[in-house]
């Protein structure tokens, strides 16, 4: 959700601050501002709604005055709507004081009453001022913004990233987290803060993960951490992976034309040191042990959205190789269904970021019941993975555009490897079977590259279906998931009504939709799959034709049976069936992206949607 940026150094302030938003614009963009302690001794400060060019343009044309520390914030609006008001940051105590928050404060409703009750006056909607107006209230008792701090956030319910200055303690930023995210970024006299390591990357490559329920006080040249309770907290010191270049667009047109590009890379990058002589070795897993792996009896996989999705391509294949049920489960659906755990069960997380709400707590929520937890993550030291048993990093690099790409097929690929780990432990899979399919995975870079292509043709038919008002997908077995997610990614970014459907459901219902002209995309498994699965969707293909459809056929190349009845043949590499979804998914990613640039849409930063979520 919101991003959020702190500095206390020499450079540039501004420029540190805005540099930092514009890493962090990804995580909301309805407004943006920030706020300076100056030379002078005062705060001063500028918000404006809209996307950070908004407030950007604003700067240039007046800048702030200067000054060593600042903070800032990029939006995705929770109380109140997307105005100048409520942007961030608040101010409070006459002016002197600003603060900036990331989640919900669910106790906002009594604290503004006390605030009401002796004479404030509030000028936003927001939970954020309310907070800031009791912290400048309690700074005017207490004298000390440490102190205060810390009596105010030990009041504060719900899920909260804050940071303060005060105009009265120039040098100084105080910071808390609670559920929500914040990294320290280490520099040589000078010291940063943010919601994530992009905050800073382009200053510093060291960094510092701060645990739940701390309090951080930076200053140019010390960094202390505390509980909520003022008692030193541990930290954990870790070197950002990737650097600044890998998070800029580099020529491209979008981030997420660059991130579906990335993909062999992404992909070669996970798979990179865990296979090889045939077979699989996940260092990471050894926390996790085998003895235990050998005990469990059930898989709950729990995520969200594109994460879900690759969760469900995934399912196939570890039941497949390892022969333990799989369940997927939404996480925001999960904690209240009263699911049946136990010692044996293993949950895993899928997720990018690290940092969704909904997953944290669906983890949270296993581990207090005694269950095993693994993290799939392409955040590093993110809080989700730190709050699980173990983890396997996707190494896709930092993805920025909204939509998932990259990140996708790298989550299938780490989930593969866990289910190849399985089946090893527990000699689920011969040595030839598991060497054939570890030679398989190693072959799919090549033939992402192959079937990133077909831009071409998808370019040509995304501009002639410009118009299109509702887009259908279909699948089988594994592309079925392919089939929800290609909607999923065409909603997201071009706005378009889009629905996914297991093409064996068909006559159940959603046939009732298809009228003359409406475009059916359908993932055609392969003929070389010795299942029925090919004849039953041409079939399917067959019915949707004979009333009408306009179908545009994912199929392997070669394949000639489905040529007589698809309008458009878009063909992808020869594949297993377990590994088609990782080249399947690649058209109808650029479809995506090619209607919305037709569309004349923000392709990276889509209206309402922000790419890490997290409040519940
Ligand atoms: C948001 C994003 C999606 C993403 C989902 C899960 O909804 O817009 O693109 O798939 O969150 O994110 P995660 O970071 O947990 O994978």
């Amino acid at each position: 959700m919101c991003g959020i940026v702190g500095y206390v150094g020499s450079n540039n302030t501004l420029d540190v601050l805005m540099g930092g938003l514009k890493r962090l614009e990804y995580r909301g963009y309805d407004s943006a501002g920030v706020a300076v302690v100056t030379d002078g001794g005062a705060i001063d400060s500028r918000k404006r709604a809209g996307k950070l060019a908004v407030l950007a343009e604003n700067l240039e044309a007046e800048p702030l005055a200067a000054g060593n520390t600042g903070i800032g914030h990029t939006r995705w609006a929770t109380h109140g709507g997307p105005t100048d008001a409520n942007a961030h940051p608040h101010l409070a105590d006459e002016g002197r004081l600003a603060l900036i928050h990331n989640g919900i404060v669910e106790n906002f409703v009594e604290l503004r009453n006390e605030l009401l009750t002796a004479g404030y006056t509030l000028e936003s909607e927001t939970d954020t001022e309310v907070v800031a107006a009791t912290l400048g209230r309690v700074y005017r008792e207490v004298g000390d913004l440490r102190e205060a701090f810390r009596r105010v956030v030990g009041r504060l319910e719900g899920t909260f990233t804050l940071l303060a200055v005060h105009s009265e303690e120039p040098g100084v930023i105080v910071a808390a987290r609670h559920n929500s995210p914040l990294v320290i970024g280490l520099g040589n006299g000078e010291n940063f803060l943010g919601s994530d390591v992009a905050a800073f990357v382009e200053y510093t490559r060291r960094a510092v993960a701060i645990n739940e329920n701390n309090i951080a006080v930076i200053t140019s040249d010390s960094v202390v951490v505390t509980d909520f309770n003022g008692e030193p907290a541990n930290v954990q010191p870790f070197e950002v992976e990737w650097d600044a270049a890998s998070a800029d667009k580099g020529g491209w047109s979008s981030f997420m034309a660059k991130e579906i590009a990335d993909q062999p890379e992404a992909i070669a990058n996970t798979l990179r040191g865990r296979i090889g002589d045939g077979t699989v070795s996940i260092p990471e897993l050894e926390g996790l042990g085998d003895e235990a792996l050998r005990a469990i009896d059930r898989i709950v996989i729990v995520a969200c959205g594109t994460a879900a999705y690759a969760a469900s391509v995934a399912k196939y294949a570890i039941e497949q190789w390892s022969r333990i049920p799989v369940a997927v489960e939404l996480s925001h659906e999960f904690r209240y269904m009263n699911p049946v755990l136990s010692e044996r069960t293993l949950l895993i997380s899928v997720s990018q970021s690290g940092e969704t709400m909904d997953t944290l707590m669906a983890v949270k929520y296993a581990r207090e019941r005694g269950v095993k937890t693994l993290s799939v993550c392409n955040t590093q030291s993110a809080t989700i993975p730190r709050e699980s048993d173990g983890v396997i990093y996707t190494h896709a690099g930092p993805e920025v555009a909204v939509a998932s790409t990259k990140a996708f097929v790298a989550q299938i690929v780490a989930l593969y490897l866990f289910g190849l780990h399985l089946a090893r432990v527990r000699s689920s899979l011969s040595t030839a079977e598991l060497a054939n399919i570890t030679t398989q995975l190693s072959e799919v870079p090549e033939k992402l590259s192959e079937v990133l292509e077909v831009g071409g043709s998808i370019h040509n038919l995304a501009h002639w279906m410009a118009d299109t008002r509702s887009v259908l997908f279909l699948g089988r077995h594994v592309g079925y998931p392919i089939a929800l997610e290609g909607a999923l990614k065409l909603k997201e970014i071009s706005y378009i009504h889009a629905e996914g459907f297991a093409a064996g459901e068909l006559k159940h219902g959603p046939i009732a939709l298809i009228e003359p002209g409406q475009p059916v995309f359908v993932l055609v498994p392969s003929p070389r799959d010795d299942s029925t699965m090919h004849s039953k969707v041409v079939s399917n293909i067959q019915e949707i034709r004979a009333r009408g459809a306009r179908v545009i056929a994912i199929a392997e190349k070669g394949d000639a049976a489905v040529l007589p009845f698809a309008d458009e043949v878009i063909p992808v590499p020869l594949a297993e069936p377990l590994i088609q979804p990782l080249l399947s998914v690649v058209p109808l990613q650029l479809f995506a992206l090619e209607l919305s640039t037709a569309k004349g849409l923000d392709v990276d930063q889509p209206r309402n949607l922000a790419k890490s979520v997290t409040v519940e």
